[in-house]
């Protein structure tokens, strides 16, 4: 059987394939509109950001298995997918330690400004008094807004931070640390800092309006680390210029398809915001979990014909 890798995968798993007697075209290059043209006669497509779309899974007759080497899935065209009994799968809670460090890296750096520290640095600008200035998160609440595989391990290292953590889930987790809000605005509006982990669906999307940063304390933070689609990118600039609301994202409208290039973004240069470009899963630790994880699905289907980690189950 064949899979084709279109997006970067370390190297000494794509040899565990081959030990396994997949055949492997490994093309991390690939954008959305070369996918339909390499996958004709592949059986699976793995990918990470890159998009599957319904040219792609209509390709070839052969394909089994659409995988998604990570979490979100909103990439991949699934209706397409479930429409020609194509399975999507993903490597869920695999890179969820990563994005949790990152997450806390963020709301580290919103705290003590490091990114506007090290460019006025750089700049020969010496401004102690400015960088100062810090709260501290120490005794300050944490509201986690999604508390999955990722808001665990947020909450975790949160609480070794001396934080206090509040949840809002429908599915509750016990023994995590986490005391649950059943109500999102009332979550929101005890919180010091709030991160989002959320899948990226129609009930999610824009949900992160002028409402929500109107409930928000006066220059509380706001991290996500999820889906760009789930925040108001207008209502937050708005509420970073004027109630002092801080934020930090990892994702944003328009992210560039490719690896490297120009980004444009409505983010860019507004004072309290930081963007990162989508790393949240780029550990090393994360790819290897992962990348086993992806490994597994593959050859638990070459080998038995089992499904792991479906997502477009009927
Ligand atoms: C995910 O959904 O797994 C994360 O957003 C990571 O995406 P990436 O693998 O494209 O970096």
């Amino acid at each position: 059987m064949k899979a084709l890798i279109a997006d970067k995968f370390p190297e000494n798993h794509i040899q565990t394939l081959k030990d396994n007697g997949i055949e492997v075209s490994y093309q991390p290059k690939l954008g959305e509109n070369d996918i339909p043209g390499a996958c004709a006669d592949a059986d699976f497509i793995v990918v990470r950001s890159t998009v599957v779309n319904a040219a792609a899974i209509n390709a070839g007759s052969s394909l089994k298995l659409v995988i998604r080497a990570g979490s979100g899935y909103n990439n991949i065209d699934v209706k397409a997918a479930t429409e020609k009994g194509v399975a999507v799968c993903n490597t869920p809670g695999k890179n969820s330690i990563a994005v949790a460090e990152l997450a806390m890296g963020l709301i580290i750096s919103l705290d003590r400004r490091i990114p506007d520290n090290v460019k006025d640095f750089n700049a020969g600008v010496w401004n102690k008094a400015k960088y100062s200035a810090a709260e501290g998160l120490y005794g300050k609440t944490l509201g986690i807004i999604g508390v999955g595989n990722i808001g665990k391990e947020i909450a975790q290292r949160a609480k070794a931070f001396g934080m206090k953590v509040v949840g809002y889930d429908v599915f509750k987790q016990e023994g995590i640390g986490v005391e649950y809000i059943d109500d999102v605005e009332k979550l929101i509006s005890v919180s010091d800092v709030i991160t989002l982990h959320v899948p990226a669906n129609p009930q999610t999307k824009g949900m992160f309006n002028d409402k929500l940063f109107g409930i928000m304390k006066k220059k509380a933070m706001l991290i996500n680390t999820s889906r760009a689609d789930v925040i108001d990118e207008d209502a937050l600039i708005k509420a970073v210029k004027e109630k002092g609301i801080q934020a930090a994202v990892d994702v944003f409208k328009g992210e560039p398809e490719g690896k490297d290039g120009a980004v444009s973004s409505k983010l860019q240069n507004v004072e309290g915001v930081y963007v990162t470009h989508h790393i949240g899963a780029s550990t090393e630790q994360a790819q290897d979990a992962v990348a086993e994880e992806t490994i597994k699905i593959i050859v638990d289907y070459a080998k038995n014909g089992t499904i792991l980690h479906q997502v477009n189950k009927k």
